[in-house]
């Protein structure tokens, strides 16, 4: 059987599974090498392979007590951590405004209950989590300790890119809240994730959103389709090494 090592800290990079085919995001820590070429290999087909053999990936983001989400990123005002299934009230509120879904191409799709909130979350943003090493991360108002938005980055398997993206409660607009977000994660993005681009969908037409992307250094790239809706594609690349 082909040795497998784990190389820690590498750029991630697309590749099948080697195993089920199945399109992957191999992000730091969880880069798996036969040989000379670089495969991936999903967990459940490693365990397929060898049933010894576990995919580690190096997630900890320094947290010291497990059953704590590990903190994320931290700015000013907010804590942005993982969402956990106890987030799942806060999650429903958050998207039942309508005023918040506006935009986001999910309309009247959205949890309907905190139940279905709660699996909501298990199914995105928590499995990304695992998938990949990062997803959407739940914004926490350091000073009063209220979950008041989400924003993170996102694999989207469907283009084949990450995706910048955020929402706030509308009590919370026009703070800057989601610039210091947004920020943090694609600061997040070019330095622990070693990624190489990130991009921003956004409605054309949606002046606070493209403001923040904008804000954060992205620039009007294309149009691209989306699940059937044409939205505007800004890009950010990550920042030239420096030479001393
Ligand atoms: C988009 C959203 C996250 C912005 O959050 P926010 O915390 O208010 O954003 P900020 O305070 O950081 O402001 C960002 C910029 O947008 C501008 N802005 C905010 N509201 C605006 C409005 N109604 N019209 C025009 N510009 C607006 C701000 O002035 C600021 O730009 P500036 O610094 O040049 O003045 C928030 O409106 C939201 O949650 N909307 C619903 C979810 C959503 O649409 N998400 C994006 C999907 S693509």
């Amino acid at each position: 059987m082909a040795q497998l090592l784990l190389i820690e800290n590498a750029k991630p990079f697309i590749s099948d599974c080697v195993g089920c085919a199945r399109r992957l995001f191999v992000g730091p820590g969880w880069r798996i090498v036969a040989g000379d070429r670089a495969h991936a290999i999903c967990d459940e087909c490693a365990f397929k392979v060898d049933p010894t053999i576990t995919v580690q990936r190096d997630r900890s983001n320094g947290r010291l007590d497990d059953s704590m989400p590990p903190t994320i990123v931290e700015t000013r005002r907010l804590l942005l951590r993982e969402f956990v299934p106890d987030d799942a009230a806060a999650f429903y509120e958050l998207n039942r405004d309508p005023e918040v879904v506006r935009h986001t191409g999910e309309g009247n799709e959205g949890p309907q209950s905190v139940e279905e909130a709660r699996a909501v979350l298990v199914a995105r943003p928590i499995a990304d989590y695992r998938r990949f090493g990062f997803g959407r991360c739940a914004c926490v108002c350091k000073e009063t300790g209220e979950l008041v938005g989400m924003c993170g980055l996102k694999y989207l398997d469907d283009l084949g890119v990450v995706d910048l993206g955020y929402r706030f409660q509308r009590t919370s607009w026009g703070r800057g809240l989601a610039t210091e977000a947004a920020r943090a994660m694609v600061e997040l993005g070019f330095g622990r994730l070693s990624l190489g681009r990130i991009v921003g969908l956004v409605e054309p037409g949606h002046t606070p959103s493209i403001r923040v992307l904008e804000k954060v250094g992205m620039r009007f790239d294309r149009m691209v389709d989306y699940r059937g809706d044409p939205v505007a594609q800004y890009v950010v690349l990550a920042p030239e090494p420096q030479t001393l």
